[in-house]
């Protein structure tokens, strides 16, 4: 069982880093779209020039599974701020069950912000960001990552728990394969979703499968045989 969920992460692994082999196209503000490949051990444009990501964490998969900020500034100047900072790359945190659970996906934002009694928010959202309340959580999330492009900042995308809410306990049933909330099939059923959903986003770069495994399931064991 263990040795098939292993085998299981490293196909999805390599089913996600495959493409990387890379054609993905990175927008820059001010150049053309251009692609990624790797030479030896760097990252490189389609100059062979090297790349270097610079990424800075933007969560968006805590209860609300909206990127934190846009009830106080505007989306657009938060992604030009991101640039203007010296970062090109923004590892954008989601939950699976936004791609795998109905439930979430079609929910407004301002309809998951009035769930969580966060009316401040919703205000703050209303203001800073007009449109966004009434998009669904994950056209609002397609939106953070178009508004990171057309500042030139790529996209890693990170599966960072199951359920939306705060990472990481031992316990929280988000932890590792067979959790209460970490069903292997959905995880990747997730993955793919997402990966499908962005194949043609050019700054979206990559993606990061699941952060911090853990928890009493651990097999670190198997690892080290
Ligand atoms: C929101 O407020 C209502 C009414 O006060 C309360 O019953 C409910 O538990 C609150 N929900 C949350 C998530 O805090």
């Amino acid at each position: 069982m263990t040795r098939l969920l292993v085998a299981a992460c490293l196909a999805a692994v390599l089913a996600v880093a495959w493409p990387c082999r890379c054609h993905a196209v990175v927008q820059r503000a001010a150049a053309p779209p251009r692609s990624l490949s790797t030479s030896s051990r760097w990252i490189v444009d389609e100059r062979g020039r090297r790349v270097k990501l610079a990424c800075v964490n933007w969560p968006s998969h805590l209860e609300p599974v909206l990127a934190e900020g846009l009830g106080h500034r505007p989306l657009g100047a938060i992604a030009a701020g991101v640039a203007a900072m010296g970062f090109n790359c923004v590892r954008l945190t989601w939950p699976t069950f936004l791609a795998t659970d109905a439930s979430y996906a079609s929910l407004t934002v301002a309809e998951s912000l009035r769930r969580l009694n966060l009316t401040d928010a919703l205000a703050g959202v209303g203001a800073n960001n007009p449109g966004v309340a009434d998009l669904s959580l994950v056209d609002a999330f397609g939106a953070v990552v178009g508004a990171l492009g057309a500042s030139g900042v790529m996209v890693i995308l990170d599966n960072h728990v199951s359920r939306s809410g705060w990472c990481c306990r031992a316990n929280d049933g988000n932890g590792f394969f067979g959790d209460a909330d970490f069903d292997p099939e959905v995880w990747i059923d997730g993955l793919a979703k997402m990966a499908a959903m962005f194949a043609g986003v050019g700054n979206v770069v990559g993606m990061s499968l699941r952060n911090e495994l853990r928890g009493p399931r651990q097999n670190a064991d198997d690892w080290y045989r």
